[in-house]
């Protein structure tokens, strides 16, 4: 009995050498150690042994079982690690050797969108700003005309900086500080874009992400009407997407601009698509910045820059933006 179990030990062990993948591993496994299995039938047996036999044999199938399981596990591991290798080999960049002539790295799909917003308003006489991604409650909010504690704030939801006192300083939760900024900064006339990073403490999904881009306009000058808002935002939609599409103003809220409207575009198939907030600058906030509404208006609009990258280009998961897989960007 115990050179039946020693014998069966050294066939098991040869059939676990020769397994030749983890498909093959799981058949070896049920046939050496299943409810069939020689090492199972030979415990049944146990029991119409004398006393002193059952407890050698019985001790001799402990150890038989034993080392096959030890011998499974090491096979499997060393197959998994196999399977593994071949993966990685299968999915391996090589980020050293590529094709200088041919193949040049280009710029990211949301830089490109940027830059040809930039380039799009600068050919319609805008200049270009930029302001800090970490921001004071003031720029961000106060200055914007949410009073304080007012609900409006919590359209936001806003990732605090640990600096100061408790809440004053922040990660800028959309580029329309940077409006702040541009009108302390100089006088008008003013024709700006400021295009940025923001941040929100969104969970990620395909459409929200917790860092993103917007990109923000400022038109303050004298007699500057609603009308020459719809206007701009008409001629920015046919220049940037082309002349099948047209846009429309819907009424909104926003505490910095009064009226404020929501941007829609039309697309050729008739659908349409929300793309920007807008609207006239609020005269309290022409007032935070010391400028007199009595002689200055101005309109405002803020895009979503990663939105209008992802239209262009018909992707549909806002985290592909984020990955840097060299695969997906490397399409555009
Ligand atoms: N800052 C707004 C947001 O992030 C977008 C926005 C709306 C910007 C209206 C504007 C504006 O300049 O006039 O939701």
């Amino acid at each position: 009995m115990i050179s039946d179990l020693d014998q069966h030990l050294a066939e098991a062990a040869t059939a676990i050498a020769t397994a030749g993948d983890l498909d093959a591993m799981r058949t070896v496994n049920s046939e050496l150690l299943g409810k069939q299995s020689v090492v199972t039938e030979a415990r049944k047996t146990l029991g119409g042994l004398d006393e002193d036999e059952r407890k050698a044999v019985g001790q001799r199938l402990n150890e038989v079982r034993a080392e096959i399981e030890a011998l499974v596990a090491a096979r499997r591991s060393a197959l998994e690690g196999e399977a593994r290798a071949e993966q990685l080999e299968e999915e391996r960049l090589d980020l050293t050797e590529l094709d200088r002539g041919r193949r040049l790295g280009h710029r990211h799909v949301v830089t490109q969108t940027w830059e040809r917003l930039e380039d799009l308003f600068v050919g319609m006489g805008y200049t270009v700003s930029e302001g800090p991604e970490i921001e004071d409650e003031w720029h961000n909010f106060g200055a914007l005309n949410f009073p304080p504690d007012h609900p409006a704030r919590d359209m936001y939801d806003t990732l605090y900086v640990d600096h100061g006192e408790p809440g004053s300083t922040l990660l800028r939760t959309h580029t329309s500080p940077v409006q702040i900024r541009v009108m302390e900064a100089g006088e008008p006339p003013i024709y700006s874009i400021m295009p940025g990073r923001v941040f929100r403490s969104d969970t990620a999904d395909a459409t929200h992400m917790p860092v993103f881009h917007q990109i923000e306009g400022l038109v303050v000058d004298r007699g500057i009407t609603f009308g020459d808002l719809a206007g701009t935002l008409e001629a920015f939609t046919r220049a940037y997407f082309g002349g099948d599409f047209t846009s429309r103003l819907r009424p909104s809220y926003f505490p910095f601009t009064e009226p404020s409207a929501e941007f829609d575009i039309r697309r050729p198939d008739g659908t349409w698509l929300e793309l920007a907030g807008c609207g006239m600058v609020h005269p309290n906030v022409l007032a935070a910045c010391d400028l007199d509404p009595e002689e200055w208006s101005g309109f405002a609009f803020g895009f979503g820059l990663d939105r209008l990258a992802l239209m262009r280009h018909g992707i549909d998961d806002l985290r592909e933006l984020f990955r840097n897989d060299h695969r997906f960007l490397s399409q555009f």
